[in-house]
């Protein structure tokens, strides 16, 4: 199919259609598009016929329905795109994107990613809505639930790695989707980790900490951007000129550009569009090439060519866009690409999926305290499982696609499968909405962890407390979590509690009495599998958090990677003296920081050489790690490379990541890992928005934040 030949016929039209998208319902039911939440929309039956992609579907069959329709309509023949937010799983689910960055395994990412995208694909998929690459450091916002946390280097890392997992080689492979990175850009720095909030960063911020995994994305080849729902720096990142700069400027990204859901008509609400017409000239003079359920393109994009706001040769350029990647999917030759209903029924929670679902759980678990009561011994007599989330199967996570509550397994199933039912004591205790008070539950749950050998108490926020629009001020656990945790914590001493969180929680009421704590975020299908064996010790924790847990939500935002300040004063517990940086009530260090994790195994830093002390600009410097494995488990160790810049022309974080890697060390060996800290890692931004490579001292660290192994210095020359 040639593109260009293929325009000459198109009409103005039938070239707006094709930079429509609108949801599958509007096409399934005979008179649903002008009536229902749509209407709004005021599509003509035309209008409808002229779509050129849809959203929202969950069945092959529907999409067939959809696309068979369209092209018996459509005397060109121009296939619909079906896209859908494909964000860990498609019906097999495996953790967060916040969880699974806690596995620091972009390998895995990116094989869990190729995984959904074949379920995906033989839905009838052909476009995810993923990797969201939104730098976060605010856990009150929801979202975060979708990120890869507060760093920017292993959040782009494990944005690239869904992207190559998504995308494979060749989109024409009929198990691949197309990857569309999202929201372009800052959407995490949404004020006071409200959804949608404005967002206000400096050009240094951004391109030092808000912008870097969404380049790391478009470099691994994603073929669409979403701009965010936000403004940034006063003006909504849909229609807003530094970001469209840096995108199709900077980094020539000449892909396809959609806009969030409705984001294009919510300029209005905005308040930089009057009118929709207004809008959608804003819009697409940005080259914001297709619109998400609005409808402004369809009802103005003719009158504003003919009246000479935009042309049709940015029309063509646009829709060239969008037929070049309906070509690079080969739905000219294929509109089906793969949809298959009985080929998806086939691949829907295989073993070989739910293996892979539960690797990724048990690799995205981070051993947050473990005074010695984990891994319990599996020939225990009894084990009582209390808590909300005991024996619950909300244990998805938002943004779970055609992912079904009823497809996991709890936590309670995981442990009687792996000791068999007649050990298994099970009570709920309490609620986990923010508002439950009810303790009527107590007794119960408190008389089984007296008489159990061991007791887990299953903790969290409810799965429907993060994601898109769920933001919160009070991040402890809702209800009264807290007090069944300590009343079970004083029954039984042998305690290890297990936390379901789409975010980082104030978990300092349970560090407090609690001996262990596991936290699984929401870990998906195989969640109560995955903390079964890792409470047991069939698998051994190896995960690091890859964002701060804060002791307090006033803390929030609290972040690794800070600045020293002038009055530095970083301490756990509250020690003001002041005049320094700090808080009367609180430490103001996190409860947990970025980067920490406990094993079973017990791993010594023994050595780290280094290939050279002098780094050039456009050089590079090996560090060798030798650690050994003290224990007589085997296991996995992060091993993370952090740098920190003493002097600089701008203040420069007290650390940073700039190298990582994943190596399994057998009981009582030695192994190395071997990372790199580059010219390229040691530069930053200045005020003005210059990326700068400094001569002087910079020093490396290995171990985890706060609680560094081994330091040498090196020369930036
Ligand atoms: C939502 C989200 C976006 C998603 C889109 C389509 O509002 O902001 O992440 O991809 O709409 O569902």
């Amino acid at each position: 199919m040639e593109i260009t030949e293929l325009l000459k016929k198109m009409t103005l039209r039938q070239k707006i259609g094709q930079l429509t998208q609108y949801n599958a319902r509007l096409f399934l039911n005979d008179d649903s598009y002008i009536t229902g939440p749509d209407k709004k929309l005021n599509l003509s039956e035309e209008d409808i016929m002229l779509t050129g992609s849809v959203l929202n579907f969950f069945s092959a069959g529907d999409m067939k329905k959809i696309q068979k329709k369209h092209l018996e309509n459509d005397p060109l023949g121009i296939p619909v795109i079906f896209m859908l937010d494909v964000i860990h799983g498609y019906r097999t689910i495996y953790p967060i994107p916040l969880g699974l960055s806690c596995s620091f395994d972009p390998e895995l990412a990116k094989s869990c990613a190729s995984m959904a995208a074949k379920e995906a694909a033989a839905s009838g998929v052909q476009v995810t809505f993923a990797p969201m690459a939104d730098y976060v450091r605010d856990a009150r916002w929801g979202r975060i639930m979708e990120s890869g946390g507060e760093e920017p280097l292993l959040s782009g890392m494990m944005a690239a790695a869904q992207v190559r997992g998504f995308q494979g080689e060749d989109l024409k492979d009929n198990e691949k989707l197309a990857a569309c990175v999202k929201h372009f850009a800052a959407y995490g720095a949404s004020e006071s980790g409200r959804d949608y909030n404005q967002a206000e960063c400096s050009v240094r911020e951004l391109y030092d900490y808000y912008l870097p995994a969404y380049k790391a994305a478009i470099d691994a080849g994603a073929k669409l951007v979403m701009p965010a729902f936000q403004s940034l720096n006063g003006v909504p990142a849909t229609i807003n000129p530094f970001l469209y700069k840096v995108l199709r400027g900077e980094w020539g990204f000449d892909g396809v550009v959609i806009s969030d859901y409705n984001a294009i008509g919510e300029l209005i609400k905005h308040g930089v569009a009057e009118n929709e017409k207004e809008a959608a000239a804003k819009a697409f003079s940005c080259e914001c090439d297709m619109e998400m359920c609005s409808a402004t393109y369809i009802h103005y994009l003719e009158e504003l060519i003919n009246e000479g706001v935009v042309s049709e040769k940015q029309l063509d350029k646009a829709v060239y866009r969008v037929l070049e990647l309906k070509k690079e999917l080969g739905l000219f030759e294929d509109p089906y690409h793969g949809a298959d209903e009985e080929k998806a029924e086939k691949l829907y929670l295989c073993e070989e999926h739910r293996k892979l679902s539960r690797a990724a759980a048990e690799n995205s678990a981070v051993l947050l305290k473990n005074d010695g009561v984990l891994p319990f011994d599996k020939n225990i007599g009894s084990v009582a499982i209390i808590g909300p989330f005991a024996d619950e199967h909300g244990i998805n996570g938002f943004w779970s696609c055609a992912g079904k509550n009823e497809d996991t397994v709890t936590v309670r199933e995981g442990i009687e499968a792996l000791l068999g039912r007649g050990r298994v004591l099970c009570a709920k205790g309490c609620g986990c909405e923010w508002d439950d008070k009810d303790k009527s539950g107590f007794d119960e749950a408190v008389a089984l962890a007296r008489r159990a050998d061991a007791v887990v108490p299953c903790l969290g926020e409810p799965q429907n407390y993060s994601g898109e629009g769920n933001c919160r001020t009070d991040l402890r656990l809702p209800g009264v979590q807290e007090e069944l945790a300590a009343l079970i914590a004083s029954a039984n001493p042998n305690t290890a509690a297990v936390i379901f969180n789409g975010r980082p929680l104030v978990l300092s009421a349970i560090d407090e009495c609690i001996p262990a704590i596991l936290d699984m975020w929401f870990p998906g299908t195989e969640g109560g599998n995955a903390a079964a064996r890792l409470l047991f010790g069939q698998a051994n924790p190896c995960a690091k958090l890859a964002v701060s847990f804060p002791r307090s939500t006033g803390q929030v935002p609290v972040y690794y990677n800070h600045t020293m300040t002038a009055r530095p004063h970083f301490t756990e517990k509250p020690e003001h003296k002041g005049y320094t940086s700090d808080y009367i009530d609180c430490g103001n260090l996190p409860l947990y920081s970025f980067g920490h994790g406990l094993s079973y195994s017990r791993f010594e830093y023994i050595q780290m050489t280094l290939s050279g002390t002098e780094l050039k600009e456009d050089g590079a410097i090996t560090v060798s790690v030798n650690i050994r494995n003290a224990s007589d488990i085997d296991g996995s160790e992060v091993v993370c490379l952090y740098m920190r810049d003493p002097v600089a022309s701008v203040v420069r974080p007290v650390q940073q990541l700039v190298a990582f890697e994943k190596i399994s060390v057998k009981a009582g060996e030695t192994a190395k890992a071997v990372l790199e800290v580059t010219g390229e890692a040691v530069k930053f931004t200045d005020g003005e928005g210059n990326r700068i490579f400094e001569k002087g001292e910079i020093v490396l660290m290995v171990g985890c934040p706060g609680a560094y192994l081994l330091k040498e210095s090196i020369k930036a020359v």
